[in-house]
């Protein structure tokens, strides 16, 4: 093209005329700045015809000069004015275009990610404490690393209750001395563990007496994991000391429990049974509504009078004040609630299950 291009001479006027057209054409024919970059270099770039043609004008007779030099300068001027009309023109549809791509349009609908839901547990015991709290107690909760005396010796286990047994209780590494206060110091094994209960003692022996605490928690036992069993699960406590209190207070409190979390028909049930830290001491049945197949009685949770021996090893004085207490696995009331038979499916913590129970709390 070049070769080509250094025949025009600066007084071919047609040829010229021709050049500047063709250049025109070309920038008018780019659709992209890029295009229009091409296109300059070609046609008014160091190489292009015209370029080359208003270089040769110094080669000229002084006689010609003043018509090259004419000639030549219109041509250079149509095609500066062609190249800068071709770059505005370019550059505001490419403005124009991006304006377009990368606006964000707020009204779209958009794919809304997973946000995860509160497992089912964790609801029910946001409920619960309402609960209690509505009723004027307090939530308390303790370690779940416990010391063997409070897990057990504060309670009023003796040294070869079965339940000290390693088929029932994590032993964890370690001994530990237990309490600050002299009166309580003792030298302890840790557990995990087994139950709410041992939240009791520390309670009583920090606060002392009147006491309205409910405590709900994790707990430990050495159970393999199947339909009804995990070793891992959750209790309620609830303890209440104070003047005068009675069985009749205790069996108010979990009937209102009851109703609370399963409906105004639903009901407890007291039968006798024993715990070391209660005398006496109940199994607590739930008159459930809802029952598959129709509604009856289950069994919901241990209760009692605070044993006297707890009340002392804990430094209230059983001759002024009185208590009961109750606890109940959080796993089994939600199995309960919501007809759920397998207990693997509460560990398992797929939030397709927990979705299933709404994400904030009861009627979610
Ligand atoms: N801690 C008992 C258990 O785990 C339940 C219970 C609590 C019984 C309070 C009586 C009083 O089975």
């Amino acid at each position: 093209m070049s070769e080509e291009a250094s025949g025009l001479s600066p007084l071919d006027e047609a040829g010229i005329a021709a050049a500047v057209e063709e250049a025109v054409a070309a920038f008018a024919a780019a659709t992209t700045l890029e295009e229009l970059k091409v296109a300059r270099l070609a046609h008014s770039g160091d190489n292009a015809p015209i370029t080359l043609a208003n270089a040769q004008i110094r080669t000229l007779d002084k006689s010609e000069k003043p018509t090259a030099g004419k000639l030549m300068g219109g041509a250079r001027k149509a095609i500066q004015t062609a190249l800068a009309d071709a770059t505005a023109r370019l550059e505001a549809e490419s403005e124009a275009r991006i304006l377009a791509e990368e606006s964000v349009d707020v009204t779209v609908p958009v794919r809304r990610s997973p946000q995860g839901a509160r497992h089912p547990l964790t609801v029910l015991i946001a409920d619960l404490t309402d609960f209690f709290v509505g009723m004027g107690w307090e939530i308390a909760e303790g370690p779940e690393v416990e010391h063997e005396w409070f897990n057990f010796d504060a309670l009023n286990f003796g040294p070869d209750h079965p339940a000290r047994q390693m088929q029932d209780t994590f032993y964890v590494e370690g001994v530990e001395k237990v309490g600050t206060e002299e009166q309580f110091e003792a030298v302890s094994n840790l557990v995990l563990r087994t139950h709410t209960s041992p939240v009791q003692a520390h309670e009583m022996l920090r606060r002392g007496a009147p006491i309205y605490i409910a405590c709900p928690g994790k707990v430990f036992r050495t159970d393999a994991l199947d339909t009804t069993h995990t070793p891992v699960f959750h209790q309620v406590e609830g303890l209440a000391v104070d003047k005068g209190l009675t069985m009749a207070h205790l069996k108010g409190t979990l009937d209102h429990f009851a109703k609370t979390m399963f409906g105004p028909e639903a009901k407890t049930r007291l039968r006798p049974s024993f715990f070391p830290f209660t005398e006496p001491s109940a199994e607590m049945d739930l008159w459930f509504p809802q029952k598959k197949g129709g509604p009856g009685w289950i069994e919901w949770g241990g209760c009692g009078m605070v044993n006297p021996e707890v009340l002392k090893n804990a430094g209230i004085d059983p001759d002024v004040y009185s208590g009961f207490a109750f606890g109940m696995g959080l796993e089994r009331t939600l199995m309960l609630r919501h007809g759920i038979s397998d207990m693997r499916d509460m560990v398992e913590g797929d939030v397709r299950f927990s979705l299933q129970f709404g994400t904030f709390g009861r009627g979610n």
